[in-house]
């Protein structure tokens, strides 16, 4: 089934959209990394690795379809925070327009009838629960830990940890 050009364009934007935010979570951990908190760098480090794959996963999906997948520029992504927690913030509103976006091609898809594409994008979906989840979560316990210097390092420490344990799993 030929993919509908239409749907095609979006895709082709998320997959650039993907990449972009993998931009974005690597100038994060660079921010991370100068305010000597290891472990939220790689947390955010492994979050730019995930969002790189899922550009992968999507335009895998478009050149079996036989479209054609232009990339585009990637923005210059910001590099500077307030504080941790604003850039965490700021990583959760990227997630919360990605989820939109998602949500929106899911429509589109089946506006089109184009079921391959609707269980490509509910992966997405479910994804996209778990990104804003963990976001959350982190960013209560940054704004909590960050008024007291010894606890975010502490913070950064647990981070570090679970991302290890993350990695070995
Ligand atoms: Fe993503
Ligand atoms: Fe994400």
């Amino acid at each position: 089934m030929t993919l509908d050009s239409t749907l095609a364009k979006a895709l082709v934007a998320q997959v650039n959209a993907e990449l972009a935010a993998s931009h974005s979570y690597l100038a994060m951990a660079f921010f991370f990394d100068a305010q000597d908190l290891p472990g939220f760098a790689s947390f955010f480090r492994a979050q730019s690795a995930e969002e790189s794959q899922h550009a992968t996963r999507l335009s895998d999906f478009l050149l079996r379809r036989e479209a054609e997948v232009a990339l585009t520029a990637i923005p210059a992504p910001e590099t500077t925070f307030a504080s941790p927690s604003a850039a965490i913030r700021a990583a959760l509103t990227m997630e919360q327009g990605v989820t939109q976006s998602i949500h929106a091609l899911y429509g589109l898809a089946r506006e089109k009838s184009d079921y391959a594409a609707q269980t490509q994008l509910m992966w997405f979906i479910d994804e996209q629960v778990e990104e804003e989840d963990s976001f959350r979560t982190l960013l209560t316990q940054t704004e909590a830990a960050e008024t007291d210097r010894w606890n975010l390092i502490t913070l950064d420490k647990e981070i570090a940890t679970q991302a290890a344990s993350a990695a070995s799993a």
